[in-house]
């Protein structure tokens, strides 16, 4: 075990930190699973649960993340054994090294898929064409046995340099320029997408909730979704806190983060299903939708061909912002718990985890007769890592820090930098002590059937 904490590396600004895990935090999860699981769970009434989660369950539950990677200052494994020596606790770090490995796994092949976007609109290639087109446009990429996986390892090993190299500012510059050029091309599509003739079902579908139609799936998949949007439950934000000096103040760090994702969500949501239902498109289409009804709106924008190449691009950037976080998480733990160098822990992290994302590629096309529990590969370590590993971690997390880390020390550790008044700290001691793990408890007893309310 190596004492590296001279050497650990600190954010340098305030900004640093903000920056950073807003990176990790926007992505993929916001614009392309956000509206994907969206529709497949009926719209407005799974977006009002999955607004709860954030609120009651995702923001404790990111303060608990980052007090526990800044008073520890250890990767997610070795934080527990700083501050639980001798206890199981650490293997909460083991399960979140073991997501890690899942999520990345198959972020890489949508990743890919985006890569693959940017050429396409460079070469024009969404225009004259019908929706019916541009759907099978997408279904004849992701079934190809070559192409997608070829751009996954792309994507992987632009992922993999840039944890070995480091590029805090590279992060800080997508944050503050590239974030919001996201934004205002998110709010762009936005205002074409309600103007299309049949828009209200669309806004309907994502705002007017009928919770009658929610079942324990959809409850699960919006807390595993509060989870993976905010990048929590898996030690990501323990990495990076532990890369927190002590002057930050974590809870404007966890509310920026939170306000920006969240945010970040609804419009990538007011800027699809307007659509969908204007172009005919099934909001049950699945991992297809954004690829098969954004570019129906591109193509029918004024400046639509730079728009559709802007848009992909910085879908790229964010999605790489994301999967370098989720890779620091494997590289810190090999590096400090195994005494590996940055260089070959990032390179047998990366080589690893490519070849999990090769068959989550493949279980697109030509492995796709081969399923488990009636999913495909990629949709079963999206499944268990988001909606079984990430509530299970994001469990213990906060018994951790209600229960055993307990007040005193989350006092002292906020207070630094920062501030909790008597009643907000109360406040967060009791939703990490008892609402966030008995809601995260219920839901996922629902699942296996233990406990029925649905
Ligand atoms: N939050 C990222 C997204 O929404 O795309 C995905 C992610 C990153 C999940 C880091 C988990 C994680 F630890």
């Amino acid at each position: 075990m190596s004492d590296n904490n001279q050497a650990r590396d600190t954010f340098s600004s305030k900004f640093g930190v903000i920056a950073a895990a807003a990176g990790s935090a926007v992505g993929l999860g916001n614009i392309w699973k956000f509206p994907y699981i969206t529709g497949v769970h009926g719209g407005a009434a799974f977006l009002f649960v999955y607004l709860g989660f954030i609120l009651a369950i995702g923001i404790p539950i990111m303060l608990s993340e980052l007090i526990i990677g800044r008073s520890s200052k250890r990767n997610a494994f070795g934080a527990f054994k700083v501050l639980a020596p001798g206890t199981p606790w650490r293997y909460i770090g083991i399960l979140g090294v073991g997501a890690a490995f899942l999520i990345l796994s198959f972020y890489g092949v949508v990743a890919g898929w985006s890569i693959q976007y940017i050429s396409l609109s460079i070469q024009n290639g969404f225009t004259n064409k019908s929706p019916e087109q541009i759907t099978s446009l997408f279904s004849t990429l992701i079934e190809s046995p070559i192409k997608p996986v070829a751009l996954q390892l792309v994507f992987m090993f632009a992922t993999g340099a840039i944890v070995i190299v480091g590029v805090k500012k590279g992060i800080e510059k997508y944050t503050k320029i590239l974030m919001p050029m996201l934004v205002v091309i998110l709010i762009g599509l936005c205002i074409k997408s309600v103007s299309l003739d049949g828009a209200k079902a669309g806004l309907d579908f994502l705002f007017k909730p009928d919770f009658s139609k929610l079942n324990g799936d959809a409850i699960l998949s919006a807390l595993g979704h509060a989870f993976f949007t905010l990048s929590l439950g898996m030690g990501t934000l323990i990495t990076y806190g532990s890369y927190i000096n002590k002057e930050n103040n974590l809870v404007r760090t966890v509310i920026s983060v939170t306000v920006a994702d969240t945010v970040i969500a609804i419009l990538a949501g007011i800027a699809i299903f307007p659509a969908v239902f204007a172009f005919g498109i099934a909001p049950t289409e699945g991992p297809g939708l954004i690829f098969v009804t954004l570019p129906n709106v591109f193509h029918q924008m004024p400046g639509g061909f730079a728009f559709s190449i802007l848009f992909f691009v910085l879908l790229t950037i964010a999605a790489l912002t994301s999967s370098i976080s989720i890779l620091e998480v494997v590289v810190a733990y090999f590096k400090e718990e195994f005494n590996m160098g940055r260089k070959s822990s990032t390179v047998l992290a990366t080589i690893l985890i490519s070849m999990l994302g090769i068959l989550c590629s493949l279980s697109m096309g030509i492995l796709s007769p081969y399923t488990l529990f009636g999913l495909s590969f990629f949709d079963l370590m999206d499944w268990i890592s988001a909606n079984l590993m990430l509530p299970v971690g994001g469990l213990f997390i906060a018994v951790f820090t209600g229960w055993f880390y307990g007040r005193k020390k989350v006092q002292a550790e906020v207070a630094n930098g920062g501030n909790l008044s008597g009643a907000m700290l109360s406040l967060f001691m009791f939703l990490v002590k008892f609402i966030a793990p008995i809601a995260i408890a219920i839901v996922l007893l629902n699942k296996i059937g233990l406990l029925k309310f649905s």
